[in-house]
């Protein structure tokens, strides 16, 4: 089968771990050259050390403007352009209503509404006519998972900027998707829960999904890679839900 990203550039932001170092795998097997971003430098090193010339890793928090700036400065030395954006970095923690801070709101907001905001604005001046841009959603933005509200509202959030910026990138031949994932085995996931109590937590998603197991970080990979590939041509403003049968069961 002939590679769907041969010759092209992408960017993924969070992409040294779970499901944005899944996408970053199989966007490297598709032929891409893929710019990786991250906080943790050894991190960033190991995904240069796996996956060699295929990738540019770059230390960027993306809440923090001057970083998002640095890093754009990298991919216009590059000089390609963007193809493909995957805006991935996201995290969140489980508290309960009573327990909310004012500092854990913005803390919510920092990277998942405030870093897709810095990062797809930074991108747009780079991406070629016909490029293809993901962010990653939750299915928390439409469930009601205890001690989640605030993850769900800043995903929910991400859902609603989807939309608005797709009309607002078509007439640049660019879409926009999101993809909302349902419970994924991932460092992500296993840390909502402190003291090695997260293998339990996940067994407790599984035991209420159709195929009695949460997803796969390469099976939300390959629902990104058909949104930015022209299979998903028709698709802009659109949300793919990659659940596993969560919403169902
Ligand atoms: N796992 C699930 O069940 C699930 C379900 C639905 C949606 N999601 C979403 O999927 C995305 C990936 O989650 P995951 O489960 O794969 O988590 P993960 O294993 O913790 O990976 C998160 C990635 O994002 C990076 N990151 C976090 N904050 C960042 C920031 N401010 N700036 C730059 N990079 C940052 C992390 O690296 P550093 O920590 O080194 O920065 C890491 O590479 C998130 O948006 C998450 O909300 C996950």
């Amino acid at each position: 089968m002939t590679a769907v990203l041969t010759g092209k550039t992408a960017l993924v932001t969070g992409g040294t771990s779970g499901i944005g170092l899944a996408v970053v795998r199989r966007f490297v097997a598709e032929g891409a050259h893929v710019v990786v971003t991250g906080r943790r430098q050894a991190q960033l090193d190991a995904v240069a050390a796996e996956l060699g010339d295929a990738v540019t890793v770059v230390r960027a928090d993306a809440s923090v403007p001057a970083d998002v700036r640095a890093l754009f400065e990298v991919v216009a030395r590059r000089g390609t352009g963007l193809d493909v954006v995957h805006v991935n970095a996201g995290n969140g923690e489980l508290k309960p209503l009573a327990e909310v801070t004012p500092e854990d709101v913005d803390t919510a907001l920092a990277t998942n509404v405030r870093g897709t905001v810095l990062t797809v604005q930074g991108a747009v001046p780079h991406l070629v006519a016909g490029a293809a841009v993901v962010v990653t959603g939750s299915t928390a933005a439409s469930g009601t998972e205890r001690s989640f509200g605030l993850y769900g509202g800043s995903k929910a959030a991400i859902a609603a900027m989807t939309r608005t910026w797709a009309a607002e990138l078509a007439p640049r031949g660019v879409r926009i998707n999101t993809v909302v994932p349902g419970p994924t085995e991932t460092p992500g996931l296993t840390g909502l829960v402190p003291d090695g109590g997260g293998d339990a937590f996940v067994r407790q998603f599984a035991a209420g999904m159709p195929f009695g197991r949460v997803l796969r970080p390469e099976e939300v990979a390959a629902a990104v890679l058909f949104l930015v590939s022209d299979q998903s041509s028709g698709m802009t403003g659109s949300e793919l839900l990659v659940d596993g049968g969560a919403s169902i069961a």
